[in-house]
């Protein structure tokens, strides 16, 4: 069957590849799940892969084949498999166990190994295909009502743990009542940020480069968040204005962001890093006046990458929920649609040059 796939370490070598079918038996004890993929998105992670940036591939291959965002139905399951069934939709999880203490309990999100495996990112092959096979371990099941979404599950999740750590982290102050946040990017995951803390119910401002209106700008006033273009108000002055912020959320990965976002946090409040950008840049920052905000506003960052089940778990819900409350909305991010997997060309010139992309995906098979 057809796969798209990189040559890891090779700028710009994308192609199709060949893979053997798939099978149930090829998990072990009867816990085979078979799924056919339906949609596949990318992100900044493809492009960096396509780039050379990163990415390997797995032990035997010279190719990685690509795609972490996975929305499929399940074909057949083997006869261990308890609560999943063919014809339900399922996203799957991106990163597979180490050997950490993180890893045996679930946390593999966390994992203090020096190798990772994610499947289409690193040593493990991704979702850029027509039929994969894995775990239920790895599998979270998608409600047929939240189908036309279900794409966006993967960077949801992304979300889910990012917010979830800052409301672990304020456990420390006994009570922990937020009520401003700032995102800084509008991109799909910033977006998805605003979306979800909209949905906890924080006032959110959401701050971007770019000047309005885009189609970024209306989806953040369409949740009932703030837009604010860091031309006209940089962040450390849209917290003068709009904060204090609790919460910053930080999915730009542009590094001198995560300074500004030090610098203009409030009190006793948590920045989130999830944007990262595989550069080599350094940042003059105003060293002395972040620390002495740090130390006497007790503040907090937490860096946090990728997502276990139990954040797509929770992603699952707030999809629902967004739905209801706010219909059509998640469906908008979806901008730019590819046809087949032959299309990957199509997919990540889109994915380089088009600036009105929220989100790029390719449509293997039909709903
Ligand atoms: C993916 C995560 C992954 C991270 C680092 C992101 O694009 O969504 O699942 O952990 O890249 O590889
Ligand atoms: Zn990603």
């Amino acid at each position: 069957m057809k796969a798209v796939a990189v040559f890891p370490g090779k700028p710009d070598s994308m192609h199709l590849a060949e893979l053997p079918e798939p099978g149930v038996s090829d998990v072990p004890d009867g816990r085979g799940v078979l799924v056919e993929v339906l949609r596949v998105g990318v992100d900044g992670t493809d492009k960096e892969i396509n780039a050379a940036g990163y990415g390997a591939a797995p032990e035997g291959y010279d190719f990685l084949v690509t795609g972490h965002e996975s929305f499929g139905r399940v074909l057949e399951v083997g006869p261990n498999v308890r609560d999943l069934d063919p014809g339900d939709y399922v996203v799957a999880t991106v990163r597979r166990p180490g050997g950490s203490i993180y890893d045996r309990i679930g946390a593999y999100d966390m994992t203090t190994d020096d190798t990772y495996y994610e499947r289409g990112i690193n040593l493990l092959h991704g979702f850029m295909t027509e039929r994969y096979v894995d775990d239920p371990e790895y599998i979270v099941k998608v409600p047929a009502a939240l189908k036309e979404v279900g794409v966006l599950l993967e960077p949801v999740s992304i979300v889910e743990k990012g917010v979830e750590q800052a409301y672990e982290i304020q456990r420390r102050l006994g009570v922990w009542r937020p009520r401003r946040a700032a995102v800084v990017g509008a991109g799909s995951l910033g977006l998805l940020a605003t979306l979800i803390l909209r949905l906890r119910g924080l006032e959110v401002t959401t701050l971007a480069r770019t000047d309005p209106s885009t189609l970024s700008s209306d989806l953040v006033e369409a949740s009932g968040a703030r837009y604010v273009s860091t031309h006209e108000l940089p962040l450390v002055q849209a917290a003068e204005r709009y904060g204090p912020f609790d919460v910053i959320f930080e999915a730009t990965g542009a590094s001198n962001v995560v300074f500004e976002g030090m610098e203009a946090l409030g009190h006793n409040g948590v920045l989130v890093l999830t944007g990262i950008s595989g550069g080599d840049r350094t940042v003059e920052v105003p060293g002395d006046r972040i620390l002495l905000g740090f130390v006497l506003g007790n503040k907090v960052a937490v860096g946090t990458v990728n997502a276990n089940r139990r954040y797509f778990e929770r992603g699952v819900q707030d999809v629902a929920l967004a739905e209801a409350q706010y219909p059509g909305w998640l469906e908008r991010l979806l901008t730019h649609p590819v046809r087949g997997l032959e299309s990957y060309a199509e997919m990540m010139h889109l994915l380089n040059e088009e600036e009105a992309a929220i989100k790029v995906y390719v449509e293997v098979a039909d709903l």
